[in-house]
């Protein structure tokens, strides 16, 4: 989506939509108030009326009969006053764009609504921009022409009346509309169908994004990976016809002050569960399995499109969980790249036998810190549901840290403890560990199965994302539709904004 910027008057500005943001009943603030004026008071006669009560993300689209230079005025309920937050502006701009691509109009013209109530104006412009951005994917990609009901936007004018404020923020938005479409660029990748992202097509994609965002891709096929002695990569891929991947994307900044950030990715293409089969209900999103990866790659897309100050390494491990004559088994027993033998309880706790190694393998490049994310366990989604990722991990900054850039950016995280206690319930009687744990706290114990891959005395932090990743219908925020969230990339790069 293009943006530009304008400080005229709300009544001067020629556009094909005006959106502007109303508070429920609230009298309207002195630009709103002109531009009434100027249509002839209708704004004040619906809000009187309560044909529109601004409820949240409410909307009315009014045609203006050419009284003012903007053909059409896109009204968007923005609720209570007193609870307005960034993300209420986010969702509003999310709502407005839904009604746009309905309407097939393509260009449009927003005021900073909710300007002065809550953070600094960057921050809102920053919303506004993404939840426009974010709130104008839809997967379609399968879809003939004529199915589609829904045209994109193009462009979007940022209206804000002080011009010495707008190039304050202008840097602020153009960095925030990157990262958003790189975010909607991941959500496509997700959201393709097993049979064309196999891990050969996600290798592809990450060697895509390299030569756009100019980072280091290198990619490891099944011989490489049996080079590199990741016998639980090769265990779990072991049933399928399609080899694995392994992926290590490098973004190095001109001048890194501090150890690399190690991020990795779950990226299970398809998760029939194995031989301990998936049941229908539960197979049936399986092709999100892969969201930890693409997750990673988006977030190194970002910090190298927005040049962060961060040196990160993303190690993404990419395969297919089948069931077949050659797949791994319950009862087997792998020695890891670590050197920790694992016994397989369960064919369907892939996720963390596949990290286990590329978690194991951040040694290699002496990571400051350690972040990994997975769709890793149905736990997460009955603990916590579609609202947060749990959070995990052994070092409290990091975790404030995480937890701060999820609060700037509301991708919501819950952090749920790591007492030893709960290690006792992966014990093996034949191996080191098992990769299920005894009866309760299923997340837990996977957290627990990986933190025994993390190099000694590094700081490491763990998402499980298997509730936010996708969604499955009405979503619960307008910027996110169906399918693929795009959830982490937002909140690794604000993470990694001021990285020192
Ligand atoms: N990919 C699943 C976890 C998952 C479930 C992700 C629902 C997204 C939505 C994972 O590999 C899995 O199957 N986990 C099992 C673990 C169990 C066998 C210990 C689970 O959660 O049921
Ligand atoms: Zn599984
Ligand atoms: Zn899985």
């Amino acid at each position: 989506m293009k943006i530009s910027y304008n400080s005229e008057p709300l009544e001067k500005i020629k556009t094909e939509c005006l959106a502007i943001g109303l508070f429920e009943e609230e009298p309207l603030l002195a630009e709103a108030r002109k531009l009434d004026l100027a249509i002839g008071n209708q704004i004040t006669s619906l809000l009187k009326s309560k044909d529109f009560k601004a409820e949240p993300n409410e909307i009315y689209l009014l045609p203006t009969s050419n009284k003012v230079p903007a053909r059409r005025i896109l009204l968007i309920g923005l609720g209570k006053k007193n609870e307005f937050e960034i993300d209420t502006a986010r969702q509003a701009a999310a709502t407005a764009v839904h009604e746009l691509r309905a309407k097939k109009i393509t260009a449009f013209s927003s005021a900073l609504f909710g300007a002065g109530i809550k953070g600094p104006t960057s921050e809102l412009a920053k919303a506004i921009a993404e939840g426009a951005i974010l709130g104008n994917y839809a997967f379609q990609t399968y879809q003939t022409e004529e199915k589609r009901k829904t045209k994109p936007v193009e462009s979007l004018e940022l209206i804000y009346k002080d011009k010495s404020e707008i190039s304050r923020f202008r840097d602020v938005v153009e960095d925030a509309a990157k990262v958003a479409e790189i975010v909607n660029y991941c959500r496509e990748t997700a959201n393709q169908p097993a049979n064309i992202a196999t891990p050969s097509y996600i290798a592809g994609e990450a060697e895509k994004l390299g030569r756009k965002y100019n980072f280091k891709v290198t990619v490891y096929d099944k011989k490489g990976i049996e080079k590199l002695g990741f016998n639980a990569i090769l265990a779990v891929s072991a049933g399928s016809t399609q080899e694995p991947r392994f992926v290590v994307a490098e973004y190095k900044p001109k001048s890194a002050s501090s150890g690399p950030v190690c991020l990795v990715g779950k990226t299970i293409t398809f998760d029939s569960g194995g031989l301990d089969l998936k049941g229908e209900k539960y197979m049936e999103n399986m092709k999100f399995d892969k969201c930890g990866g693409i997750t990673v790659l988006g977030a190194i897309a970002a910090a190298a499109a927005t040049e962060s100050s961060a040196h990160l390494i993303g190690l993404i491990p990419i395969s297919e969980n089948l069931p077949s004559g050659s797949a791994y088994k319950v009862g087997d027993i792998y020695k890891t790249f670590s050197g920790t033998t694992i016994e397989i309880a369960n064919t369907d706790a892939e996720g963390r036998v596949l990290m286990s190694d590329a978690i194991a393998y951040t040694k290699e490049f002496r990571p400051k810190a350690v972040i990994d994310l997975a769709t890793l366990t149905g736990a997460c989604v009955v603990a916590l549901g579609n609202q947060a990722a749990g959070l995990h991990g052994n070092d409290k900054k990091l975790i404030d840290r995480v937890k701060a850039a999820s609060e700037a950016t509301s991708e919501r995280v819950w952090e749920l403890p790591m007492w030893k206690e709960y290690g006792e319930q992966i014990k093996s009687e034949v191996a080191d560990i098992k990769n299920l744990g005894e009866e309760g706290a299923g997340t837990i114990t996977a957290a627990k199965f990986l933190e025994k891959f993390v190099p000694k005395d590094t700081a490491w932090a763990h998402l499980d994302i298997a509730g936010v990743a996708y969604t499955e219908k009405n979503p619960t925020k307008t910027y996110i539709s169906k399918g693929s969230t795009g959830y982490g990339i937002r909140l690794l790069t604000e993470l990694f904004k001021n990285w020192r």
